[in-house]
């Protein structure tokens, strides 16, 4: 039974994952801000019981995250997998309209919380079953494959992010651990919006097999959730 940390678990791409995990078998701990309202992570739970222990998470806040892994650590000896999911988009913007405030706040969730669960989940990782650790970032992150203004906010917090990935990757501290960060693709999701090319079934699919397949000499790398490599 593989054992799963999903982080933003309660809607979107994240509760797909949540979803696709638990039809297969697998254990998971699904984070998410309110669990007392997640409804639809609530439903899943009910429909598989015993496979889903949700648990509170807000990704900037240290505390949250520290109590997050202490409770998964006192129900598993071992963590496999984990997908820092959890983002936030805060609209696009021009060079007159950037805020600190604002692109603080999303670099803090988007990159900075990413990197603080990988800290205060590595230990278990390191003591699971051929782990890996899966960075859900975006195209809009890749400096070599942006070519034309697309903004600031969100493009700069996956921008960092990836280079958070790499660093993961290759910091002694994580030997063993498997670190890539990955493109979900365009998904029909709050955040991706109706017109988006996948549904969320189509890219969490393509998530987990990607993940499945890693191997040690991936880590480091970006992936879309086809399997190709993304340029960074
Ligand atoms: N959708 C796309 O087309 C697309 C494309 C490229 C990359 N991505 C990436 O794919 C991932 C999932 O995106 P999505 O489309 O599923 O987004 P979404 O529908 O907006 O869902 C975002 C999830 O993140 C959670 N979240 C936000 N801020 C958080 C925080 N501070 N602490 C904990 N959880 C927080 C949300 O929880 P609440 O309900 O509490 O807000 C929600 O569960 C993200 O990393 C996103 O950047 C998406």
């Amino acid at each position: 039974m593989t054992r799963v940390v999903v982080t933003g678990a309660n809607r979107g791409l994240g509760l797909e994952l949540v979803l696709q995990c638990v039809q297969r078998g697998d254990q998971v701990f699904a984070g998410c801000r309110s669990p007392e309202k997640a409804s639809s992570l609530e439903e899943i739970s009910t429909k598989y019981p015993g496979q889903v222990t949700m648990l509170p998470l807000e990704v900037s806040d240290n505390e949250s995250i520290a109590q997050c892994a202490v409770k998964v650590a006192a129900k598993i000896d071992g963590l496999d997998l984990l997908f820092n999911n959890a983002a936030i988009h805060m609209g696009d913007e021009h060079l007159s309209e950037v805020k600190a405030e604002t692109l603080l706040k999303t670099t803090h969730v988007n990159a900075v919380g990413a990197v603080l669960v990988a800290q205060a989940f590595i230990n278990l990782l390191k003591k699971g079953t051929d782990p890996k650790l899966i960075n859900v970032s975006s195209e809009a992150g890749s400096i070599g494959g942006m070519g034309d203004f697309r903004g600031y906010n969100y493009y700069g917090s996956k921008a960092a992010m990836n280079m958070y990935t790499r660093s993961l990757a290759w910091d002694p501290e994580t030997e063993g651990v498997t670190v890539i960060a990955i493109h979900p693709g365009w998904v029909r999701t709050d955040m991706g919006g109706s017109e988006a090319h996948l549904s969320t079934a189509e890219s969490a699919e393509g998530l987990l097999q990607v993940a499945d397949g890693l191997a040690p000499e991936d880590n480091g790398k970006f992936y879309t959730w086809e399997g190709h490599e993304y340029p960074w």
